[in-house]
């Protein structure tokens, strides 16, 4: 016979499908990670983890739509930085990213890379620093909305450079590579996690990577840093997140899936390939996520406020 309801509403979870939300286009990077790591995580949950493109406003619609849903245990958020930078951006955000959210786990760190298309006449960084300050307003840099770390990180290159350039806005980052390789954009700031493949089929240009040192996915490829831009660094970290009041069970499920898929060799290898690396053992934890994400938020307000005239 048909199990009574209160039997029915005690089933475990997960009993049906849960819904990741991407608060970027898909195929750009964060898809990419949200992706690798569901397929995994459907294994070990038994349950299909559907990935849902949210996009908008830097990554800000897909934040105040999560906080604001249904807090059942069915939907999760994958968001970097712009977690932690959007208050220093947005005078208005719809949400306290600090109050609003359970905090799963952290996920993976990635590196950016500093890319142009294919014919820009600059080949290294130094030619390219010569040619933005002759180009000025002329050079167009993409990014994937205030609040997006191609932003950010174009937003401090442009500070630390002192050329304004003229940016160029798009739902996420996988649009906006689609530009720069059809040669419509020239500059793009972003995860290597999405250039890799671009980079090794030689249909974009690197200038540099934004990490202090240089990097395995891409051994040969110079740091901005070692280029002259002294302490110019960028690195993405990437977090999960649930409407406030998700049951903890199912916080603690999901965030143990996530550390499984980190572990899964397959998994690992692909991530490796891309240059993401999983996020040390502190921090998968909701505690860690919570507690990295109140430090970078602190971190970044004064780094913000400082390159506030190249905000857009
Ligand atoms: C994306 O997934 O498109 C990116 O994470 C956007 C960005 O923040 O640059």
């Amino acid at each position: 016979g048909a199990l009574p309801l209160a039997a029915a509403a005690q089933a475990a979870w997960p009993s049906k499908s849960i819904t990741l939300v991407v608060p970027f286009s898909a195929g750009g990077p964060t898809d990419v990670v949200a992706r690798v790591l569901g397929a995994a995580m459907t294994k070990t949950l038994g349950q299909p983890i559907v990935i849902e493109n949210k996009t908008g406003a830097g990554g800000t619609i897909a934040a105040a739509y999560t906080a604001r849903a249904t807090p059942d245990g069915y939907t999760f958020l994958i968001h970097h930085n712009g977690m932690a930078t959007a208050p220093a951006l947005y005078r208005k955000l719809a949400y306290k990213p600090l109050n609003d959210f359970e905090y799963v786990t952290q996920v993976v760190d990635v590196p950016m890379t500093l890319v142009g298309r294919k014919d820009l006449p600059a080949k290294d960084f130094k030619e390219l620093q010569a040619y933005l300050k002759a180009q000025g307003n002329k050079v167009n840099l993409a990014h994937a909305g205030l609040g997006a770390v191609s932003h950010l990180c174009g937003m401090l290159l442009r500070q630390a450079t002192g050329v304004e350039m003229t940016t160029v806005p798009f739902q996420g980052t996988a649009p906006a590579m689609n530009a720069l390789v059809a040669g419509q954009v020239d500059l793009l700031c972003d995860q290597t996690t999405s250039t890799t493949p671009f980079i090794k089929a030689g249909s974009i240009k690197l200038y540099g990577v934004t990490t202090p040192t240089r990097i395995k996915a891409l051994p040969e490829a110079p740091t901005l840093d070692e280029q002259g831009l002294k302490g110019f660094q960028v690195v993405v970290w990437h977090g999960i997140y649930a409407p406030k009041g998700t049951p903890k069970e199912a916080i603690d499920r999901f965030g143990a899936a996530v550390r499984t898929a980190l572990q899964d060799p397959a998994v690992a290898t692909r991530l490796a390939e891309l240059g993401a690396q999983p996020a040390s053992e502190d921090k998968l934890s909701p505690e860690g996520l919570r507690q990295w994400l109140a430090q970078e938020t602190q971190r970044y307000d004064p780094v913000i406020k400082a390159a506030a005239q190249f905000a857009d």
